[in-house]
């Protein structure tokens, strides 16, 4: 574990913030997460309340994290063998290339499918949007009622936020939900 950068990482990136654990409840709940055989946690260090729960509920997860012993780098680390859940919390400053890559791994048929916790505002741009509408078919938004208060080292911040899930069984039938 490469804990010192890690730590420092923590410090300094405004991109490092924790979600906290009723997130985490609440979304593994209504996707049905115990459904699910091979999760992936992209963005989830040995801190984070993603794993922490999915190792309390003994799921099947592999966590990775670029600051991890391997320096799996979400661009280039492929996802576990049969993964049929991909669940994180990106850095939302590079949401466009996550977003871009999350639905390149869809149609390698690498994860079949995923859910991301991202800010409301992933919903404007036309870049976005225009990606989010080639994938309809199967899109889910949850979108949070209020804002999520989210856990940095010397401070946090609230903020509006929502999970744009595809190909999730338990959510295609209300596609669109307050949460
Ligand atoms: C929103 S934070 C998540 C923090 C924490 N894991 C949690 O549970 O709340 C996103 C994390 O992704 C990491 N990260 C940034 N770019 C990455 C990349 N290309 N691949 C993997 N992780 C990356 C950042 O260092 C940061 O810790």
């Amino acid at each position: 574990m490469n804990n010192s950068l890690y730590e420092k990482d923590k410090c300094t990136n405004s991109d490092h913030v924790a979600t906290p654990r009723w997130v985490l409840e609440n979304i593994y709940s209504l996707i049905k997460v115990e459904s699910f055989d091979n999760i992936w946690l992209p963005f989830n260090n040995y801190d984070s309340e993603f794993k922490l729960k999915a190792s309390e509920l003994d799921l099947r997860y592999k966590a990775t994290h670029i600051f991890d012993d391997l320096g799996s780098d979400f661009f280039t680390t492929e996802p576990p063998c049969k993964c049929d859940l991909m669940i994180s919390n990106p850095p939302f400053s590079k949401q466009n290339e996550i977003i871009e890559r999350s639905f390149y791994l869809i149609e390698q048929k690498s994860i079949k499918s995923f859910a991301l916790l991202l800010p409301l505002s992933t919903l404007e741009t036309e870049k976005r949007a225009t990606m989010f509408q080639e994938y309809n078919d199967k899109l889910s938004i949850l979108i949070f009622k209020k804002r999520i208060k989210f856990l940095g080292h010397a401070t946090s911040f609230n903020r509006g936020c929502c999970w744009i899930c595809y190909n999730i069984p338990a959510l295609q039938e209300k596609r669109i939900q307050w949460v």
